[in-house]
């Protein structure tokens, strides 16, 4: 039987996204095993859910850490895994070069909006403040820049006239969980090349 491919799973907190791997996996839509789940912080619920599930864990706390020393002590913590990718879910610190550089092209991240729009904290009430009529979520590769690297997959939720911002969160919160999925298998599964800022899957070329 050919070994799954590894996934590391870096979180903060809750691990919705986490546990929407977890769930595609286990449902045979996600072809792939979470090897670890690495947070920065110990109290994150995700963690509990990992480690229910059998999945190791591991802490690193940025507390007291600048940027690089975080990222250093992250990258020793996942290169024992080796990983196939490693999918930010809710992971809230900015990463340093030398974490990129050692996996690249190898991370993903989901962001509640449709990039370049609304990067940075509380993506879904930047959309919903700005007025705009859809808004979703993105899964793309990082870079040195924040929500900023090339996109894998979008998938556009509408916002209502009786939206607030939570319930616009809600709704684009559940098109993350299939969005996330659904992106990782692709590019663990079909063969894919960088453009520019364009990930090209084989399978959408035309003849
Ligand atoms: C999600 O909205 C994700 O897009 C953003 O942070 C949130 C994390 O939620 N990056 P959860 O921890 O996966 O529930």
């Amino acid at each position: 039987m050919t070994e799954l491919p590894r996934l590391v799973v870096l979180i903060s907190g809750r691990g919705s996204n986490l546990r929407a791997l977890a769930e595609a996996i286990g449902q045979g839509r996600l072809r792939a095993a979470i090897a670890a789940v690495v947070s920065n912080r110990a109290d994150a619920a995700g963690l509990r859910f990992a480690a229910e599930q059998g999945i190791p864990t591991r802490v690193v706390s940025h507390a007291g850490l600048a940027r690089a020393a975080h990222s250093d002590a992250l990258r020793e913590a996942i290169l024992p895994f080796d990983p196939h990718l490693v999918c930010l879910a809710g992971f809230m610190r900015l990463l340093a070069p030398s974490f990129t550089q050692a996996f690249p092209n190898r991370i993903v991240n989901i962001h509640p909006s449709l990039l370049p729009a609304f990067p940075g904290l509380d993506a879904q009430r930047q959309a919903f403040d700005y007025g705009v009529k859809i808004s979703g979520c993105t899964v793309h590769l990082v870079d040195d820049e924040l929500d900023h690297g090339p996109i894998v997959m979008q998938s556009v939720v509408p916002v209502l006239d009786d939206d607030t911002p939570e319930t616009l969160a809600a709704r684009i919160l559940s098109a993350e969980h299939k969005t996330y999925p659904a992106a990782v298998e692709r590019l663990l599964r079909e063969p894919w090349a960088i453009a520019g800022r364009r990930v090209l899957f084989q399978s959408s070329q035309s003849a």
